[in-house]
């Protein structure tokens, strides 16, 4: 029987599959999530290598020319009042330092992946669990899982905003009332099309402010400019579409206001 050496699983198909190195960069930073006891305090403070910080550094200066375009308003002014640069990978804990005496969302240190239902519920509490470790350095513009890229200049801006916290929120608290398997799919697929890849319109445009998109330096653009792939943002449609997190998403919803979004998904997770 072969003995799987490593803590966090990965598919063949990873990128950093088969590199050891890579590997045991990983397994470290996974383990000192543990430290974490419920308090800001105590999230660990990750020494970044040089490798993992050029790897943050090219896709945040690929992002940050984009963002003005693409990116909803307040995006850029997250970024800003939260300290994050193309400088150094921001520490999770900093981060959450500002944005809970803001909006009180918390960031939460995990190993990996969290199944759906304890993922979603913690943000009732104010909760949202996320990875430290870096996407493989080969691959800069792609990564198979939520990495500290992806939460940082994805759901960082989201968490720290009035606008997509509140609704993060009722997506929490809908997911904390339920087991029902099929409830918790249409609020999977809400938070998908919503939280991940959701687009709104600001001042005339279609700005997205998903944290799938805002994370990907091929998706922010795209997400925007390819019109064929918008739908009206209607949460019946969205909550009963399915996805596949595997693939470039060809299905988009754009929202005509944060008050419309909110209010919908505000009303559908009450009715469930
Ligand atoms: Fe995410």
């Amino acid at each position: 029987m072969i003995i799987n050496p490593y803590i966090v699983q990965l598919d063949a198909d990873h990128p950093g599959f088969r590199d050891e190195e890579y590997r045991r960069r990983r397994d470290f930073i996974a383990l000192e999530s543990e430290k974490y006891n419920g308090s800001i305090d105590s999230i660990p403070t990750i020494e970044y290598t040089n490798k993992e910080l050029e790897t943050w550094q090219y896709v945040y200066s690929k992002l940050i020319e984009l963002s003005p375009y693409y990116a909803f308003d307040e995006h850029i002014t997250g970024l800003n009042e939260l300290g994050i640069t193309g400088k150094e990978i921001p520490q999770l804990r900093y981060i959450t330092e500002i944005m809970h005496k803001k909006t009180g969302f918390q960031m939460v240190p995990v190993k990996g992946l969290i199944p759906g239902k304890e993922f979603m519920q913690s943000f009732a509490e104010g909760f949202f669990y996320s990875t430290q470790y870096v996407r493989h350095h080969s691959t800069p513009g792609f990564t198979p899982e939520p990495d500290i890229i992806h939460e940082i200049l994805g759901h960082a801006s989201g968490l720290y905003s009035k606008d997509v916290s509140k609704i993060a929120k009722e997506i929490g608290s809908a997911a904390l009332k339920t087991d029902d398997k099929d409830k918790l799919k249409k609020l999977e697929n809400i938070y998908w099309f919503v939280i991940e890849y959701g687009l709104i319109k600001e001042n005339g445009k279609i700005k997205t402010f998903g944290a799938g998109n805002l994370s990907s330096f091929i998706d922010i653009k795209r997400c925007v400019e390819e019109k064929e792939c918008h739908r009206p943002f209607d949460i019946e449609v969205i909550a009963n579409t399915s996805y596949d997190p595997t693939i470039t998403q060809k299905i988009l919803f754009v929202a005509e206001s944060f008050d419309d979004c909110y209010r919908q998904v505000k009303d559908y997770c009450n009715s469930l």
